[in-house]
């Protein structure tokens, strides 16, 4: 079946069903089990501006409302990172009188707060109350709503326009972008530049790194997707930028046609990809199967150790463990709980499997035989944490970029 493109409106050709998956992070109480909202996950790619996106949608209420539970403050390199970059506008961008940013997804103001501080006129747009709450306790100021071509036209009526609009990690999360992206136009000024940092289709396809496909990540950009999209709406892209943040990401930078020149970057990115196949529809099923072939594999693993009697048990309550566990039918049975640092998701269970998450002090009560790191963005982080584990007998097992025991 043909579907049509959210960018361009040319035809999108299926080239992945991840199956019926929950929302990635509703992390249930066991009395909720059961009542789940759940969706088809399919992903394909526009055969004109090769935009790979999912082929449904869940309505953005049920994902980015009130109980939205993602804080981008809990991660130290990711505070470390926003503000390295904060700093960095507010000496060049930012710098002189009368300057403003406005952030899309501002979440808990870990990158306006350097901006505020900064004393430089800002606005962050999300749409969760409770994330903007925490924001505002930083002298962040913010607008609770959706960033869409209406909102972008009201902060312009009332703040200006905007020297620099910055969205990390947002942007590839809205299925209406075209209107986003008019929103930017309507509020960017002149000489103004809009930075975008998204998780990059290229570490996701050389890794197979197939979790990071789910409900939020309706897109998976590329220098070639980005560009194509930003030049439907009159912007260029100037620059584009590796970041190993989030297992693999590109900071775009974009721009009103011939504001800026263009960094050499761009077509580099442009040519290794157009090496890669990556954008290519041809080269999509090949992705498609090495992720068949890891669920297969994690599968068979699982149940081995299962039937020889090994305690295997899952090392992080990641969103994207809501989407290897479901697609690769792992449950309680294979894996009896999962060890997770945060205290709110302690008593509650993995959404779509049902795997109970304990605290870390349960992993060493007893220490089991293997540990699933779903976590595997912060494999070093976690590996050197638990030590101990390893160090009396304990494996980890991995799934990207292939299934082994480490
Ligand atoms: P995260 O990196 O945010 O991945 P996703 O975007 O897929 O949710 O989640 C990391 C999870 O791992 C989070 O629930 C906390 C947990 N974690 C630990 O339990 N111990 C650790 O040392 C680290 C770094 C993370
Ligand atoms: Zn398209």
């Amino acid at each position: 079946m043909t579907h049509i493109c959210r960018i361009c409106g040319g035809a999108v050709q299926q080239f992945l069903d991840l199956g019926r998956q929950p929302l990635s992070k509703a992390f249930l109480k066991p009395a909720e089990a059961g009542r789940e909202t759940s969706f088809d996950l399919t992903v394909g790619i526009c055969a004109s501006c090769t935009m790979v996106q999912q082929l449904g949608e869940v309505s953005r209420d049920l994902v980015f409302g009130p109980r939205y539970p993602y804080r981008s403050s809990g991660s130290p390199v990711m505070r470390k990172h926003f503000e390295r970059l904060a700093q960095r506008f507010l000496n060049h961008e930012l710098a002189g009188a009368g300057r403003f940013v406005v952030e899309i997804g501002s979440n808990d103001g870990i990158f306006l707060k350097t901006i505020s501080e900064g004393a430089v006129a800002h606005l962050g747009v999300d749409p969760c109350p409770r994330a903007a709450e925490i924001a505002e306790d930083k002298g962040v100021e913010v607008l609770v709503d959706f960033f869409e071509e209406d909102t972008a036209t009201q902060i312009r009526a009332t703040h200006g326009p905007a020297d620099v609009i910055y969205s990390a990690n947002t942007l590839s999360h809205l299925p209406y972008l075209p209107s986003a992206l008019r929103g930017v136009d309507a509020l960017l000024s002149e000489r103004g530049v809009f930075v975008v940092e998204d998780r990059y289709l290229g570490d996701i396809v050389a890794h197979t790194r197939f979790d990071q496909i789910y409900d939020e990540h309706f897109y998976l950009f590329t220098v070639r997707s980005v560009q194509a999209a930003a030049a439907l709406h009159g912007f260029e892209l100037v620059d584009a930028k590796r970041l190993p943040v989030h297992g693999g990401s590109i900071r775009y930078t974009l721009a009103r046609p011939g504001v800026r020149p263009q960094n050499i970057n761009v077509g580099e990115f442009l040519a290794q990809e157009r090496a890669q196949g990556l954008g290519d529809p041809a080269t999509m099923p090949a992705f498609a199967e090495r992720v068949q072939r890891a669920r297969d594999e994690l599968r068979t693993l699982l149940r081995e150790l299962h039937d020889s009697g090994k305690l295997v048990v899952g090392y992080g309550a990641t969103s994207k463990s809501a989407t290897v566990t479901t697609y690769c039918g792992i449950g309680p049975d294979l894996v009896p709980y999962v060890i997770d640092g945060s205290p709110v998701k302690h008593g509650r269970l993995t959404p779509g499997s049902h795997i109970p998450i304990r605290s870390p002090k349960a992993f060493s009560d007893p220490y089991p035989d293997y540990a699933l790191l779903f976590a595997w963005d912060h494999a070093d982080e976690i590996m050197a944490k638990e030590r101990e584990f390893r160090k009396g007998g304990g494996r980890w097992i991995l799934y990207v970029p292939e299934v082994r025991i480490v």
